[in-house]
């Protein structure tokens, strides 16, 4: 890519999100973040034998850690830009005694960037994904920032070559503008809605989410 490209491609990929850093960190979070994050870094051997779930955008992590708990057989991928929230899960993952992993959390794996950074790292083309959860995406609700929409067709596209006939994207959002322009953008995918119902409600992420003052809207998504 020419050097301009590059630039417009990083800056295009920024604007989705909005901060990437908030207050400063902890001691124990900053050594964290310098020790254990490259640690558990996606590892492509981790890949060949097990089932892999990836967690776009997972915030502090609540519902990542419920899915690791959920399933103990699985990989679980954490993608997500923004620093602080990193470091909560890291925190949240680890013993405060010696900072060493809590045994149920050892099958996490965490890219600390935005998930389509990794995604088209040629090292994971191979990879599919049994699901693939984007729980409140940033709803950009000004026209005027629709475009930094992150689950836009060229993105689902993306998502739909790393899933076989048998993977969900799993998507919730109490924005019910965002939930049906994502509707609309399916019309250029190959993406189609198996269901609106989250048929398991496993997490107590989900549990909190169903039952909170915000009414989520969900879309189950397979290939057609
Ligand atoms: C509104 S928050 C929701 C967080 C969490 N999923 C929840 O339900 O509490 C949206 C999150 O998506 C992250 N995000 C936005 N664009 C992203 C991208 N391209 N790749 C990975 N994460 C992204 C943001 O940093 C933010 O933490």
């Amino acid at each position: 890519m020419e050097k301009q490209e590059l630039k417009n491609f990083e800056n295009q990929k920024l604007r989705t999100f909005g901060r990437r850093h908030g207050k400063k960190l902890s001691n124990r979070k900053q050594w964290l973040m310098d020790n254990l994050l490259p640690k558990i870094a996606p590892n492509i051997t981790d890949f060949a034998e097990k089932p892999v779930i990836l967690e776009v955008g997972f915030g502090n992590g609540e519902h990542l850690r419920d899915l690791a708990i959920q399933n103990p057989d699985s990989i679980i991928i954490g993608a997500e830009p923004f620093a602080n929230g990193v470091a909560a899960l890291l925190s949240a993952i680890t013993n405060e005694s010696d900072n060493s992993l809590i045994d149920e959390y050892k099958n996490i794996r965490i890219h600390p960037d935005d998930v389509r950074l990794m995604l088209e790292n040629d090292k994971f083309k191979n990879i599919k994904f049994n699901e693939i959860w984007v729980l409140h995406p940033d709803p950009w609700p000004k026209a005027r920032h629709e475009k930094r929409r992150l689950l836009n067709h060229d993105f689902l596209n993306l998502l739909s070559k790393f899933m076989t006939k048998e993977s969900s994207i799993i998507i919730g959002t109490d924005h019910w503008e965002y939930y049906d322009w994502i509707v609309e953008q399916l019309k250029q995918t190959n993406l189609v809605i198996k269901s609106t119902e989250l048929d398991t409600i496993k997490t107590r992420y989900q549990i909190k989410n169903k039952a909170g003052t915000t009414n989520p809207k969900y879309l189950i998504l397979s290939i057609n």
